[in-house]
């Protein structure tokens, strides 16, 4: 079967099997291994991707599924304006460590952020609870969330900075 997608802004279009996985179309069909694919359970988040606006585990989703809706992924956070305030959280705060829940934990702030700039550390902690990381403890997830939430127009910044630190 045909199915079209908005990919970061970007219509896909592919013939895909009715059973093909989101996670599967995205990966290997457009080579966004941005998203990871960690269980077969549907259990560790690791492969969450934005569908309209909303975390969604891309493994428990059809690519039919998908078909007309527009989905994000962490490809998308970077634009020529810098990095998303979500990704310099993560550095600022040492927000991972191997890395692997990063890119769904990155897309689950970001949604929230969109819907709620200014979360609770509680309401962090329930946006983030579907998603598991066997590094960090959380915490550094979290402050790196509030870093994001505390400076929401990083990217306008960290462009002026990089501007003004050309010779
Ligand atoms: Fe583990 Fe999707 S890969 S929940
Ligand atoms: Fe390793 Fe989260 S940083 S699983």
């Amino acid at each position: 079967m045909q199915v079209t997608i908005d990919v970061n802004g970007e219509e896909r279009t592919a013939e895909v099997e009715p059973r093909h996985l989101l996670v599967r179309f995205l990966r290997e069909d457009l080579g966004l291994t941005g998203t990871h694919w960690g269980c077969d359970t549907s259990n560790c988040g690791t492969c969450v991707v934005l569908m309209d606006g909303e975390p969604v585990k891309s493994c428990t989703v059809l690519a039919a599924m998908a078909s007309g809706h527009q989905v994000r992924t962490v490809e998308s956070l970077e634009t020529a304006d810098g990095l998303d305030p979500v990704q310099q959280g993560f550095i600022e705060k040492h927000g991972l460590q191997c890395g692997f829940c990063t890119p769904g934990m990155m897309l689950t702030a970001r949604a929230l952020l969109d819907r709620n700039p200014d979360p609770s550390e509680q309401e962090i902690r329930e946006a983030i609870s579907g998603q598991l990381c066997r590094c960090t403890g959380y915490l550094n997830i979290i402050r790196a969330i509030q870093w994001a939430a505390q400076h929401p127009a990083q990217r306008a910044s960290a462009l002026a900075q990089s501007a003004g630190s050309e010779p």
